[in-house]
């Protein structure tokens, strides 16, 4: 007999990886200061100092790399940092430079203790990362003029500036390019306390009245991410203002979140399939990571980057070298017998990636 795993029933899933459009509007959702961003105490903290070290010193900051999952608010703290020390910041993203000349505009055209930020810096090719070594090391870098044995290369000076790396996969980045950034911080899930607050917070930004329960429904399915909180907050909104007073309650928030599959966990049809799938076709797994996403007709990187790491912070999942396995408590949520014999998955919970 066939599980019903849900369908997908919008274009994109809620958990979408990347930016929708929607996100890109909500832009006045983003906290502007690192006083106003919610969560992430560790980071914010220790960049608090280093901020005011840098600004005291009248220094560029020193080259930071964020990473963690998608929607933890890399970009916010990006811009955050930026405001904080007064300077100017340039976005882009690794797949976006593609040529080592298209890197030395981006550098030249920066002002003294400016901030460069690269998206998805671990898709850098490689021409591109050899730029940036002397750029971050010495603020210079070396242009070949020229080609064949006239070719001559000259240095030319960069401004000081700071460059904000980040990344979903720091794994992926070279030794070389990870030894240059002074600071690392790894952003974490967010808990459903910050989730709460960051949701009470935009509703009041959207003027939408919401109940501390309301919120803290949505808070409690958004998979310890922001940008996910965000999502369904404008969704439930929409709940509300259709078939109540406006007013987001627990009793909305849920109607809004169920009518979109999404249960009381925050799992959406693509999470079940991934549990289904390695139940039904793989007794439970160990199944490789190529042979799952082909069987459930996702990305693979999506299903590392975007899936996994809350499957596995719930303990319904685990990596282990011989590839994914669920855990009894999987079986457990989807309602499905144990296989007789299994651990009780205390000793497979695994937190982060
Ligand atoms: N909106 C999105 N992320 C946020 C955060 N960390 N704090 C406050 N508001 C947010």
């Amino acid at each position: 007999m066939g599980i019903d795993f849900g369908t997908d029933i919008y274009e994109e899933p809620i958990v979408a990886k990347t930016f929708l459009q929607e996100d890109a509007q909500e832009s006045s959702l983003r906290p502007k200061t690192l006083r106003e961003y919610i969560g992430q105490e560790k980071a914010k903290g220790n960049l608090a100092v280093f901020i005011e070290a840098a600004k005291k010193r009248q220094e560029s900051l020193d080259h930071v790399l964020l990473h963690g999952p998608p929607g933890l608010g890399k970009t916010t703290l990006a811009g955050i940092i930026a405001q904080e020390m007064g300077v100017n910041i340039r976005i882009t993203s690794g797949p976006a430079i593609e040529k080592a000349g298209d890197l030395a505009a981006l550098l030249t055209n920066l002002n003294e203790n400016d901030i460069l930020f690269v998206d998805e810096i671990h898709r850098l090719n490689r021409a591109v990362e050899e730029i940036l070594y002397p750029a971050m090391e010495d603020y210079a870098i070396d242009i070949i003029i020229g080609k064949g044995p006239s070719a001559n290369s000259i240095r030319l000076d960069l401004p000081h500036f700071t460059l904000i790396g980040a990344t979903t996969r720091s794994g992926q980045l070279s030794a070389p390019l990870r030894d240059r950034f002074g600071v690392t911080l790894r952003l974490e899930l967010y808990t459903p306390d910050e989730l709460c607050r960051i949701v009470t917070r935009s509703a009041g930004i959207l003027g939408v009245e919401i109940e501390q329960d309301g919120a803290m429904e949505i808070a409690r399915r958004s998979r310890g991410t922001p940008r996910i909180a965000n999502r369904m907050l404008r969704r439930v909104r929409d709940f509300a203002e259709v078939k109540a007073d406006g007013v987001i309650t627990r009793a909305v928030a849920d109607e809004a979140l169920h009518a979109l599959e999404i249960d009381y966990l925050g799992l959406d049809p693509i999470d079940r399939r991934v549990l289904g799938a390695i139940i039904e076709n793989y007794s439970g797994g160990p199944v490789g990571l190529e042979t799952l996403a082909a069987t459930i007709g996702e990305e693979s990187v999506t299903l590392e980057d975007v899936y996994e790491p809350y499957l596995m912070q719930l303990g319904f999942l685990t990596r282990t070298p011989r590839g994914r396995c669920v855990t009894r408590k999987a079986y457990e949520h989807l309602g499905l017998s144990v296989p007789t014999g299994m651990a009780d998955g205390s000793e497979q919970l695994q937190f982060g990636q």
